[in-house]
């Protein structure tokens, strides 16, 4: 199986980056270095269009469209994809000077000024029409340009508005959901604290000024800004979508970010895409942050289903906005670049390709510096990875085919951390990341899927603090396990319906049977304290939460050895028609997750992309076309590493065969061919 490259006719990985030729308007010779310099550093594709607004419609109604004529011009002319975007991220001063109901309102209910940037409103009608008007002249005008490759919408969507418009349409929202003011009521439990609404018009979405206790309401609002966001996504789309069906639209969102629900979004999406900027140290916490940011590539190659996924941004080296804008070490670039493909990705994109000369971002780590030359190191290593990814032509639409998944579900995780209880950060992604390390340094491809997504082409399935269990969830685990999976879930799992109303009669909910446990109570734990876990005849440390748990049905594996539910199980497994379902009832540490998860792997078999045990601090990833596989091995360690390939395999990098040991430089990777009709 085999995706085409995301630009029809261009089987390469897109290199490239965001490039803002409007902020050189004056000094156009500066393009035209720019073209030399990004065939210099084998760019192929340039972000163009995203904050041009301005430049692109200086008054109401009058476009100027001659630069960016001669900037697609120039870019079909020198061989390279346009990322073509709408300009909605951010307005012309004058757009929001006439029409001040574009301008979005706080939780605060206080509309702020002009400025900045990715803070419109998206229900306002004007900020709809114009937005279309725009998008509707770029599509008109750019349609069959030979460079024009994808529709980039707008820039980051994110964010909510509190204006009278957005409330409105919160409302609306709320009674084609609910139908009926009693029917709300009853799903937001609003007879607490006397919350009952005998009207719509009481309805007001949360704010610092007014309600956050009704958790119901709390969750509704965060589930209405996505669809708004989507709905007004789609109202940007329309002209793309009418007048350039061919050409792929995607956004580029932010990886972890919780303000939407990108599993949503993406299903008005052809492709998924993501700004990427972990703030990498050159020193061994890039192992484990190696790990937590190939967990974010994995979710968004599953936004799309498996489809190959863009790392629309990232940077070349310094992130400004960081607490700490560090450089990025020589070869991490290339690294960082790599392991995007690696777990899907078919672009190695960057923010940006020429710093700014003014204004916040002239400081924000670029392809071309100040200095405006190529002989930069940051511009070498650019231009060594650009040249890397041009001989990886045979990976771009290959997919990886995971036989394990772990859920990630923004909904649960909004729904964790607003309830209170147990502990005031309940550490629902860290807890992600922790089960998924294992699986990373194992060399085990993983899915990073939602409670939406089927479950059937999984051996595994990982469910770790699955509070909310939505509507469908807990029938569709069970048919899992029965038809022979095996499916691992944790303490804080079952605990409230979509609405965050608890089960009654008992956690985890409708898992119980396929858990085959009852859960009693939660104990939380302060930061310093442990409690001791039997396991498989050794002993793991608990931290922070541990609950206390009857079997019913399932069998103990492991058991508390201290506090007063000393005895009582910490560990169980349950089998359930076919296959099995364990429970893990406490936070444990990465030992057990290493041995745990180590003992599933073996047992289930799962695919590894090497056969071998692979070294501290290194990871190996498969895609394949069904009959050639493609693994990339990466070391995220600062010390050289050898790795063992036992199947004869060719490196795509040095056109060498390999059978044997592969030594990685610190940083370093290499990409191998080996033939073998995928499993
Ligand atoms: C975001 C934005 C870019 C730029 C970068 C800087 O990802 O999309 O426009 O501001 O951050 O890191
Ligand atoms: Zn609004």
């Amino acid at each position: 199986m085999k995706y085409d490259p995301i630009i029809r006719g261009f089987p390469h990985i897109l290199h490239g980056s965001d490039y803002n030729p409007e902020q050189w308007l004056g000094t156009k010779e500066i393009w035209l270095e720019d073209m030399r310099m990004a065939g210099l550093a084998h760019i192929n594709s340039l972000s163009v269009g995203i904050f041009s607004w301005a430049a692109l419609e200086p008054r109401e109604g009058c476009y100027d469209f001659s630069w960016l004529d001669e900037i697609m011009d120039l870019l079909d002319k020198n061989g390279i994809k346009a990322v073509l975007a709408t300009p909605s991220g951010a307005r012309p001063a004058w757009l929001s000077q006439k029409y001040p109901e574009v301008l979005r309102v706080g939780a605060d209910r206080r509309r702020i000024l002009y400025g900045e940037r990715h803070n419109h409103c998206p229900t306002s009608p004007v900020y709809r029409a114009k937005t279309a008007a725009i998008n509707e002249k770029l599509a008109e005008r750019y349609g069959s340009h030979p460079a024009l490759g994808v529709w980039h919408l707008s820039n980051e969507y994110g964010g909510e508005c509190h204006c009278e418009l957005c409330r409105e349409a919160f409302r609306a929202w709320l009674r084609t959901r609910y139908e009926s003011l009693d029917d709300l009521n009853e799903a937001w439990w609003t007879a607490f604290w006397s919350h009952t609404f005998t009207d719509w018009s009481q309805i007001e979405p949360p704010s610092p000024l007014g309600d956050n206790s009704i958790h119901g309401l709390a969750l509704d609002w965060k589930r209405f800004v996505t669809e708004q966001t989507a709905d007004f996504m789609a109202a940007e789309m329309e002209p793309l979508r009418r007048l350039t069906p061919d050409i792929p639209c995607t956004t580029n969102m932010m990886g972890l970010y919780d303000g939407l629900n990108y599993y949503r979004l993406s299903e008005k999406l052809d492709i998924a895409a993501w700004d990427n900027y972990p703030a990498w140290r050159g020193d061994d916490s890039d192992i484990e942050l190696g790990s937590q940011v190939s967990f974010v590539h994995n979710m968004n190659r599953c936004l799309k289903d498996g489809r190959p996924f863009m790392m629309m941004e990232s940077s070349p080296s310094a992130t400004n906005w960081q607490e700490v804008g560090k450089l990025r070490r020589p070869g991490q670039l290339a690294l960082q670049g790599i392991q995007a493909v690696a777990h899907g990705s078919d672009t190695v994109q960057y923010f940006q390709f020429r710093k700014s000369r003014g204004s916040a971002e002239k400081f924000h780590g670029a392809v071309v510096d100040h200095v405006g030359t190529e002989g930069t190191r940051v511009f070498r290593e650019a231009a060594q990875t650009g040249a890397i990814l041009g001989k990886l032509d045979s990976v771009v639409g290959t997919v990886v085919e995971p036989d394990t998944a772990i859920i990630y579900d923004v909904e649960n995780r909004w729904a964790i951390d607003m309830s209170q209880g147990f502990l005031k950060q309940k550490g629902y992604v860290q807890t992600l990341t922790e089960h998924y390390a294992p699986f990373w340094r194992a060399g085990v491809s993983v899915d990073v899927i939602d409670s939406t997504k089927p479950l059937g082409s999984y051996k595994l399935v990982v469910a770790p603090m699955l509070y909310m269990l939505r509507p469908g969830m807990a029938e569709k685990i069970e048919a899992f396990v029965r038809g022979g999976g095996t499916f691992v879930a944790t303490y804080m799992t079952g605990y409230v319906d979509e609405h965050d109303l608890c089960f009654q009669g008992g956690f985890p909910g409708a898992l119980k049977n396929v858990l085959g446990i009852r859960c009693e109570e939660m104990d939380s734990l302060y930061p310093e304290e442990r409690r001791r876990v039997s396991w498989n005849g050794e002993v793991y440390t608990a931290r922070d939460l541990c609950e206390i748990v009857h079997l019913h049905g399932a069998s103990a594996e492991g058991e508390y050895l201290e506090d007063f539910y000393s005895g009582t199980p910490a560990v169980t497994v349950n089998r359930f028609g076919a296959g099995e379902a364990y429970f893990i009832a406490a936070r444990l540490d990465d030992k057990f997750n290493n041995d745990f998860f180590g003992m599933l792997m073996d047992k289930l078999g799962l695919k590894r992309a090497l056969g071998g045990r692979l070294p501290e601090g290194c990871t190996a990833c498969s895609r394949t076309d069904g009959e050639e596989s493609f693994v990339f091995i990466m070391n995220f360690s600062q010390e050289e590493k050898t790795v063992r390939v036992e199947e004869s395999a060719r490196s795509l990098l040095t056109e060498e065969d390999i059978r044997g040991d592969v030594t990685l430089a610190p940083r370093g990777f290499d990409v191998l061919r080996i033939k073998r009709s995928v499993e």
